[in-house]
């Protein structure tokens, strides 16, 4: 059965029938695949052993530990890894997206090699930055960009863009949507399920050690929520910031008119609308999900995937905004 309620750039696919498979079964399978697991990654086992001492948990984010222990990876070529084990290991990942041309893909390597021999840093201008800034501009159809290092940098940026433009403070953010580790962003990124209330009026949950600031959470694909939070506190509300499709949900797609109802209240209320493009930047379509949704934010974030794997990333939008980093 298809739905028909999603965006019609979109496809979601539902099953209308499902057999269920017995726990005992599914226990089988789980014992069998450890088993296969743990005989074919001793090195891996070793390596994260030995990285434990040097890291917080054996590794460099912490997305990237898994128990027992995640796989270790000596190189990887187009869209394949060799482990520790001297395994070749399909990548279905490619870096949460960020690999998307490819490991060592031989255009970014050759313009990695040519910018080695020409000089690493400026700190000044310099032509390359402009043709760069004009190729996303064309490709993003936004008015100007910013470039930084991270996606969290991004993000942080854009929201005090939004904050210095319309003078207040306030951010909008999805249950379960994670846009970096600025400190409102961790937000009910990951809550616990008997803690957070009703999925029409979510309660924001703080972890510990946290300080978020005036932060307000909705569910995604529920415009009546994010609309009575607006008819309440828009004044004090600067932006609400959105994966325009869910990758950190798995991924999860916009029913048809939510992004569309999004747009006009923000407009309604004055709020800056922020799309979170660092995953579905290239990954959703090759100008992005905003132009393939067709619905225009105000600002959009990028990286992982524009970086080609090099620590590349930006925010941008329209100059009535990216006024406000000119200023
Ligand atoms: C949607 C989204 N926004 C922001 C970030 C933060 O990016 P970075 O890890 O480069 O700081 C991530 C990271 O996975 C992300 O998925």
């Amino acid at each position: 059965m298809i739905t028909q309620t999603n965006h019609k750039e979109t496809f979601r696919f539902v099953p209308a029938t499902s057999v269920e498979i017995p726990p005992e079964r599914v226990a089988a399978l789980l014992k069998s695949e450890w088993e296969l697991f743990t005989k074919q990654t001793g090195k891996s086992a070793e390596e994260s052993k030995r990285s434990f001492k040097s890291l917080p948990l054996g590794v460099t984010s912490s997305f990237q530990h898994w128990d027992p222990y995640p796989i270790s990876i000596v190189s990887a070529k187009g869209a394949w890894m060799t482990d520790v084990d001297g395994r070749e290991l399909l990548d279905l990942s490619m870096g949460f997206g960020a690999m998307l041309a490819g490991h060592l893909n031989p255009t970014v390597v050759e313009e990695v090699k040519s910018s080695l021999e020409t000089g690493m840093l400026f700190v000044t201008p310099s032509p390359i930055s402009t043709d760069a800034a004009e190729r996303i501009c064309r490709r993003f159809v936004i008015d100007q960009v910013r470039f930084t290092n991270s996606g969290t940098e991004s993000t942080m940026y854009a929201v005090r863009t939004a904050r210095a433009a319309t003078g207040k403070d306030g951010i909008v953010k999805v249950e379960g949507g994670y846009h970096g580790s600025y400190d409102p962003f961790v937000v009910s990124a990951k809550p616990p399920v008997d803690e957070i209330g009703d999925a029409s009026n979510p309660i924001a949950h703080v972890p510990a050690g946290i300080v978020p600031g005036d932060i307000y959470v909705v569910s995604y694909n529920d415009a009546d929520s994010l609309e009575r939070i607006f008819e309440k506190s828009a004044s004090k509300i600067a932006c609400f910031i959105i994966e325009p499709v869910m990758e950190n949900l798995g991924i999860v797609l916009p029913d048809a008119g939510y992004l569309e109802r999004v747009r006009e209240l923000c407009d309604e209320y004055n709020v800056v609308l922020i799309f979170d493009e660092v995953k579905t930047g290239l990954t959703a379509g090759h100008q992005g999900a905003a132009q393939r949704l067709g619905v225009i934010p105000d600002l959009i974030t990028l990286a992982k995937s524009i970086g080609g794997g090099l620590t590349l990333a930006a925010f941008g939008g329209k100059k009535k905004y990216m006024d406000f980093v000119t200023n």
